[in-house]
């Protein structure tokens, strides 16, 4: 039997880079879920179909390939057989991102694959839906969330930490619409599963958390 641990919470919290340091301290392998959305997300931008059109995108997204590999222990997504990794970080794909996978086909298509994936290994999963609908039944479930404020300064020094001017108040805005729309959309929104673990990270280093969830899985 594999081993699950499911991490769902909204963007910024600090999810992945939290998930894949406890994949490496297990051993385990790092699913980043959004990864597939965001690849989605690139094909719709590239073929000009409009993410607020649902059905364009439903019907566009039932050709697509997604699939992930693991090259030197990263997770490399590759859409229609081309890497993307480097090309689905920008602000218009995460926005895009959020849009495109509000359609149930797109959803359909991509929780399959996780599914798929953690059957057979035991992996560290994180995205918005993993402890409720992805992995319902994974050993240990988190919610990780931090607030708004503190997430969107995370987010900043990040882009400032690779010379990009931006502005603190356009962050936070773009991190409020995302959370609303991941939060209130009818097919798999954002919420904390009843048997989650709820982790606020806004007062947490890095590794203070890892070691909160490592403890747990122990
Ligand atoms: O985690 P992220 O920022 O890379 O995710 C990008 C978008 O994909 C996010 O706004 C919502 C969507 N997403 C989702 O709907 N379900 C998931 N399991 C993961 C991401």
């Amino acid at each position: 039997m594999s081993y699950n641990v499911a991490i769902d919470g909204p963007a910024g919290a600090g999810k992945s880079t939290i998930a894949k340091r406890i994949a490496k301290e297990k051993g385990f392998i790092y699913v980043d879920t959004g990864a597939m959305y965001r690849a989605m997300a690139l094909h719709m931008l590239r073929e000009n179909v409009s993410p607020e059109d649902t059905a364009a995108v439903a019907e566009e997204c039932e050709g697509v390939d997604i699939t992930i590999r693991y090259e030197g222990g990263e997770q490399h997504v590759f859409l229609n057989g081309e890497d993307v990794n480097g090309l689905i970080r920008t602000e218009e794909v995460s926005q895009t991102a959020s849009k495109t996978s509000v359609v149930r086909r797109v959803r359909e298509r991509l929780v399959s694959l996780q599914q798929e994936m953690a059957r057979s290994q035991d992996v560290v999963m994180d995205g918005r839906d993993i402890g409720t609908k992805v992995l319902p039944d994974a050993d240990l479930k988190i919610f990780l969330t931090a607030s708004v404020s503190v997430r969107a300064g995370r987010r900043f020094d990040e882009l400032k930490a690779k010379g990009m001017s931006v502005s603190l108040s356009e962050i936070e805005d773009e991190i409020r619409e995302r959370d609303e729309r991941d939060m209130t959309r009818e097919e798999s929104p954002l919420v904390q599963a009843p048997d989650a673990v709820l982790v606020d990270t806004s007062d947490l280093n890095i590794d203070e958390v890892v070691e909160k969830i490592l403890a747990m899985i122990k």
